[in-house]
């Protein structure tokens, strides 16, 4: 086992260039199996969910040449299985994404329960009405999820949630189904214009992906044959912005879109932060304490989810009270027993956290409870005095690439070291 250790305090300082998203490539990946031929994907994130993506195209048949580390060849022309056994789609929750790949090519998919991050009940409900209002019945018992339908028929889809990952698998269901589909109160995620973009370049023909009326004309078949690279990752960046503002830095963030950082931009100036935007690059920077703010998650264009653990750190060292509400996930707030542990004084209740800001943290031995709290401890090790410790590394693994490595370019005392058992 592993933890890397932090000593702060250190202001990070210098560029850091983002990579491609995780929640964009981990959907993209199954999305090939769509392709009767050859592709080419570049820009993806070196992370655990991308490797562990194309082994499990490999055990449907799939051939993957990887050319470095971020640009694979996937050939999907002898794809020769439709099942995936619950020991692999538990490592993550975007396995979900094979129900609506393998209906979509072989009208036919059985894949263990999904996993991922423990935020409280993660229902799929969503995803199953999509594959049943396009003619699929679905079955779920003993851990499996059964799909299957003589043929799929473009459909008209009202989603009772705004959900990223619904809204992508009726997609990727419907883009070789007979007809036309239309999903309503579709979620309008960054990654989400990246799978139908990436669909489309394949020969799909989706409309409207980014607005909440997604319609996509059933086509014969996806030749594939081009190449698509990978939107870069709004979360990424988000998370060392943030980090930037709280260590009292000053950065660059590089190869990032700008337009898809509005609400992250917006929160960080109205704390008292600095941000100049060009396109595809920002600088970042701290130039007197940060105060008080509110924050209340909610589906893109909104402040995402997945830097509410990120921006809790921040609040929790800004001068007075602060809240966050969480409207998207049931328990989000593990972290704040972690950063509790290092000085900051949190109440949190059901979905509302109540921020009185400290003026430092100080080190303690923590432990990330998944991917976004992992990184949020990584940024409160950096603010904190002392020498922190962090556990559970593979949650931060799965979705951030080098995270360590970065932070070490933009100054950070940051080491992993195996923890002697
Ligand atoms: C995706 O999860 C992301 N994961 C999550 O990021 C992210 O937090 C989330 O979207 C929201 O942005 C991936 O893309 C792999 P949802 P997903 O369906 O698709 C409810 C990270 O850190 N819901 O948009 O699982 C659900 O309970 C991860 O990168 C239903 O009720 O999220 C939640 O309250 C963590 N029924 C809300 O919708 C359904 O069928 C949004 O969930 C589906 C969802």
């Amino acid at each position: 086992m592993e933890k890397l250790v932090i000593t702060g305090k250190t202001p990070l300082k210098g560029e850091v260039v983002i990579s491609g998203a995780k929640n964009a490539a981990v959907a993209i990946i199954p999305a090939t199996l769509l392709i009767n031929g050859i592709c080419t994907i570049e820009n993806l994130p070196n992370i655990s969910d991308v490797k562990l993506y194309c082994e499990i195209l490999e055990s449907l048949g799939a051939k993957i040449t990887w050319h470095t580390e971020h640009e694979i060849t996937i050939d999907t022309r002898d794809i020769n299985a439709n099942n995936v056994p619950i020991e692999t789609t538990r490592k993550f929750r975007a396995s979900y994404y094979l129900l609506g790949a393998l209906l979509g090519r072989c009208k036919s998919a059985q894949i263990g329960v999904p996993g991922g991050c423990n935020l409280g009940p993660r229902p799929i409900d969503q995803h199953i009405k999509s594959f049943e209002a396009l003619g699929a019945t679905v079955d779920v018992s003993n851990g499996n999820i059964t799909a299957k339908a003589k043929k799929l028929k473009g459909a008209s889809i009202y989603m009772d949630v705004v959900s990223v990952g619904a809204t992508i698998n009726a997609m990727i269901a419907s883009v070789l189904a007979e007809g036309t589909t239309v999903i309503d109160n579709a979620a309008k995620e960054p990654h989400i214009v990246d799978v139908a973009n990436f669909l489309n370049t394949m020969g799909a023909d989706i409309r409207g992906a980014g607005t909440d009326i997604i319609k996509i004309n059933g086509v014969k078949e996806l030749k594939g044959g081009a190449t698509y690279s990978v939107v870069p990752d709004q979360i990424e960046a988000g998370t060392f912005m943030i980090a930037a503002v709280a260590s009292k830095g000053d950065i660059i963030v590089k190869n990032c879109i700008t337009k898809h950082l509005e609400s992250i931009i917006a929160k960080i100036e109205e704390v008292g932060g600095n941000v100049d935007a060009n396109g595809d690059h920002l600088r970042v920077w701290y130039s007197k304490r940060t105060h008080k703010a509110n924050i209340k998650t909610l589906p893109y264009p909104g402040f995402p989810t997945d830097l509410q653990a990120q921006m809790g750190v921040l609040l929790s060292i800004s001068e007075g009270t602060s809240y966050i509400n969480e409207s998207i996930w049931e328990s989000r707030f593990q972290y704040t027993v972690e950063l509790n542990k290092m000085g900051a004084k949190i109440n949190a209740q059901g979905k509302t956290a109540v921020f009185e800001g400290v003026n430092e943290l100080v080190a303690a031995p923590v432990y990330a409870t998944d991917l976004r709290a992992g990184a949020a401890l990584i940024i409160a090790g950096i603010v904190a005095k002392g020498k922190t410790e962090i556990y559970n590394l593979n949650h931060i693994d799965r979705g951030y690439e080098n995270i360590e490595e970065k932070f070490r370019k933009l100054g950070a005392k940051i080491e992993r070291k195996i923890v002697e058992e």
